[in-house]
């Protein structure tokens, strides 16, 4: 039985020397100390053996098994650490590498524009108010102090979807959806908004468009603080050089009413082809709220007034950044686009 033993050592070793992989090793680890394993196998004959022998063959026994165990311990462990290093290997990044660099998207010139714009009257105190951009032909137009048939509805050819439902042509709805709001208390708000209009499309024109509208309602409001706030807005705008005048102008909805320019952001006023050399560049129209206006929209015009104004946010963006076409707002030419995240 000893002999067996030795030669089941002998044996195992040898095995165990060739194996290349963990699977096989499990296999021979079966095959010599499981349940119904080589060893076992033998030492179920234990049973036969004197009391003399026993503890001897034992011995034996044991030392078989260590040995057996010890090298598949060893090879186990051999696995292991190779195993590690490959997978370190395969992790391995080299840091000095460059980069790749993922394009980031940017917000659009015109949000960012109108974002400018809203800044600088919200730090005046103004707050923002939106309106819908389907609108009835009554908030449009007639709640202005434009009725039906009026001339002036011309100014502004629009988009009709029912006889008295239509795309609003200006953001001047707003201003009366807001009064009706207010209902009677003092009001100090900008409304930015899409407008559409049956236009066609050129360098300067577009079937939609952005405004933002600007309405102060309260007691003692006059032309000089209208004055003042446009001065405010297109100097921070354009820079602290920045004058503007106003020209005597219609609007329904003001009285009286005017058309703002701004210097020349070109020439800074000297003359160029920019402002066909007046030095001047129109930029917004604006007024005072015209009585019947503030009327309809529930105030009494006995005790209080009121200014409005409105802007194009295109136009605000073409002056301010050069640009020749309004189509390149809405072509989404990302050459064009990407510039703008810089800025
Ligand atoms: N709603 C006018 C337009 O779109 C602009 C405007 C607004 C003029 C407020 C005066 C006062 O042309």
């Amino acid at each position: 039985m000893k002999e067996r033993l030795e030669a089941l050592r002998v044996e195992a070793l040898q095995e165990l020397h060739q194996v290349d992989n963990p699977q096989q090793l499990n296999d021979l680890r079966v095959k010599y100390l499981g349940k119904k394993g080589a060893l076992t196998e033998i030492l179920r004959g234990m049973g036969g053996l004197s009391a003399e022998e026993r503890p001897i063959i034992g011995q034996v026994a044991n030392d078989v098994r260590a040995a057996i165990e010890g090298v598949i311990d060893e090879k186990q462990n051999a696995f292991l650490a190779a195993e590690t290093e490959n997978r370190l290997r395969a992790e391995t990044i080299d840091v000095t590498l460059p980069g790749k660099a993922l394009p980031t998207g940017a917000v659009h010139p015109l949000n960012k524009v109108a974002q400018e714009i809203e800044d600088v009257f919200v730090g005046l105190g103004y707050s923002i108010a939106e309106g819908p951009e389907v609108e009835t032909d009554y908030f449009n137009f007639e709640a202005l102090n434009l009725p039906k048939n009026h001339p002036a509805r011309d100014m502004q050819d629009s988009f009709y979807i029912t006889e008295d439902i239509l795309m609003r042509t200006h953001t001047s709805p707003v201003q009366v959806r807001t009064m009706q709001q207010m209902n009677g208390k003092p009001i100090k708000v900008i409304c930015p908004g899409k407008v559409y209009r049956r236009d066609d499309d050129d360098a300067t024109h577009s079937f939609m468009f952005n405004q933002i509208e600007g309405l102060v309602v309260g007691p003692n409001i006059r032309m000089s603080d209208l004055k003042g706030t446009l001065l405010q807005f297109v100097q921070q705008m354009f820079g602290q050089q920045a004058q503007i005048r106003l020209r005597p102008s219609f609007f329904p909805f003001t009285e009286p009413s005017a058309e703002v320019d701004v210097t020349c952001v070109q020439c800074g006023g000297h003359g160029c082809r920019m402002c066909k050399q007046t030095g001047w560049l129109e930029i917004l129209g604006c007024g005072m709220v015209h009585p019947r206006v503030l009327e309809m929209g529930g105030y009494d015009p006995k005790e209080v007034s009121g200014f409005a104004f409105g802007m194009g946010v295109e136009r605000i963006a073409l002056l301010k950044y050069g640009i020749d076409d309004i189509r390149h707002f809405y072509t989404n030419d990302q050459r064009f686009l990407s510039q703008f995240a810089r800025m």
